[in-house]
């Protein structure tokens, strides 16, 4: 049924600040204390991994103690990395670096992601990393106490991949030169000075020393606008709509979706802007607008990886033809997004075409009813469920509980703010 998005709200905390206080925590020397911790499925694998690890991780509501002693114990059975990329390519970077034996494994799309990215410049840190097929998990590692210093440009804009090279920098026996084509979200960079560490970025150039010891941290994760992205695009698309969506991160390495929305002709206004454990933060002001195509290509990619698949809910609403390009890294997110988003559109009847990197849109009135497929993929569930908000037939969304993963009130919240 067509419904317009009013109120006050918060969503759910940023899911990539969440993983790091747990990882960052552990390995800190001291009491880490985590306000606002997401309680997403992805980020309750990474607490079960560090727990396995020896490191004492007490939970309050949404409040985390992490009891960081510097060190990691040897678990006595495999770490089980759930839907999780980030916990599983991040601990394969931090793992390489401690004199423990650990095995990773995921389920069944986690298991079919590629690791070769972090295997490959970790082997030439002297990392011991043993793939399935070289690839997949289960990923086998054999932890060295120290790791060679590299200078290595990453091949693909990746945040995990980068992050994982940053932690075994960490472990180096000199400098680690990483070189991004594109800027990724920085997240590890910005919470790992905060502890300490000597990480120097120059435009895209990161210089990682090796650490001694890391202080502990005050955290306070702020909304995550991936998951305001569902709400934004919710009320930009939908008639009488005005939403307030408080304590959102708008950290510029992940703010690539409000650009392109204000270009499409979104009303997005930043309220509050301040600065939160080394974080940019504001409130969000949004408001029903008419929006026109546009082409997504290049530089901005990485900064809304996530976000594409909302983003083709907004092209579906918007005047004409919008394009996205050189986007091919979806194909090995936690479904292949690029043809789980075609298949959203098919169901919808919208007009669109499937690139080998991206996809093109046409946007119409008319949003047809039926039943999507969500391929137990949490971003394609949550957008889909913006898109049935367009349509007066039914819209049917299997799997509905996979947005577990990142966002487990987001029906409630629905629920909520939709009138
Ligand atoms: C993340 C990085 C991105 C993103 C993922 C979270 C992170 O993945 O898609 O949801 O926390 O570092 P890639 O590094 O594969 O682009």
């Amino acid at each position: 049924m067509k419904k317009s998005f009013r109120g006050e709200i918060s969503v759910a905390p940023d899911k990539s600040i969440s993983h790091r206080g747990i990882m960052f925590g552990s390995i800190a020397t001291g009491v880490t204390k985590i306000e606002n911790f997401l309680m997403g499925e992805d980020c309750l694998s990474t607490i079960d991994c560090f727990r396995r690890l020896g490191v004492r991780i007490e939970q309050e509501k949404d409040r985390i103690t992490v009891f960081g002693t510097g060190t990691l114990k040897q678990p006595d059975s495999s770490l089980y990395t759930g839907n999780s990329g980030t916990t599983t390519r991040l601990l394969c970077g931090l793992l390489a670096g401690y004199p423990i034996k650990t095995t990773l494994f995921g389920d069944d799309s986690l298991n079919k992601r590629p690791m070769k990215r972090v295997i490959e410049p970790l082997s030439l840190m002297g990392a011991d990393i043993q793939a399935k097929d070289g690839n997949f998990c289960p990923l086998e590692i054999d932890g060295k106490e120290r790791l060679q210093a590299i200078s290595y440009t990453l091949p693909v804009a990746s945040a995990q991949l980068k992050s994982a090279l940053i932690l075994a920098g960490l472990h180096g026996d000199g400098t680690t030169l990483l070189t991004e084509k594109e800027c990724s979200r920085n997240h590890t960079e910005v919470m790992l000075r905060y502890m300490g560490a000597d990480i120097v970025t120059k435009e895209k150039e990161i210089y990682v020393n090796p650490v001694e010891r890391l202080s502990p941290l005050e955290l306070k994760v702020p909304g995550d606008i991936s998951s305001a992205a569902f709400f934004i695009v919710g009320a930009l698309v939908t008639k009488g709509s005005q939403l307030v969506i408080k304590n959102v991160g708008v950290n510029p390495t992940r703010t690539g979706l409000l650009t392109v929305l204000r270009q499409m002709g979104g009303n997005i206004k930043e309220e509050n802007k301040r600065i939160v454990s080394g974080e940019e933060v504001c409130d969000l002001v949004v408001s029903s607008s008419q929006l026109h195509g546009v082409t997504v290509e290049g530089d901005i990619i990485p900064s809304l990886i996530d976000e594409i698949p909302i983003l083709a809910v907004a092209a579906c609403h918007a005047e004409g033809k919008t394009m996205i390009k050189d986007a091919g890294e979806l194909r090995v997110k936690e479904t292949d997004r690029i043809f789980a988003i075609c298949e959203m559109l098919k169901t919808a009847g919208v007009e669109y075409e499937e690139e080998k990197d991206g996809f093109s849109v046409v946007g119409t009135e008319h949003i047809k009813g039926g039943c999507y497929e969500s391929f137990k993929d949490h971003r394609m569930a949550m957008s889909a469920a913006i898109l049935s908000c367009l349509s007066e037939e039914e819209f049917i969304i299997k799997d509905s509980e996979c947005v577990n993963i990142s966002f487990p009130e987001f029906w409630e919240l629905m629920e909520k703010v939709t009138k």
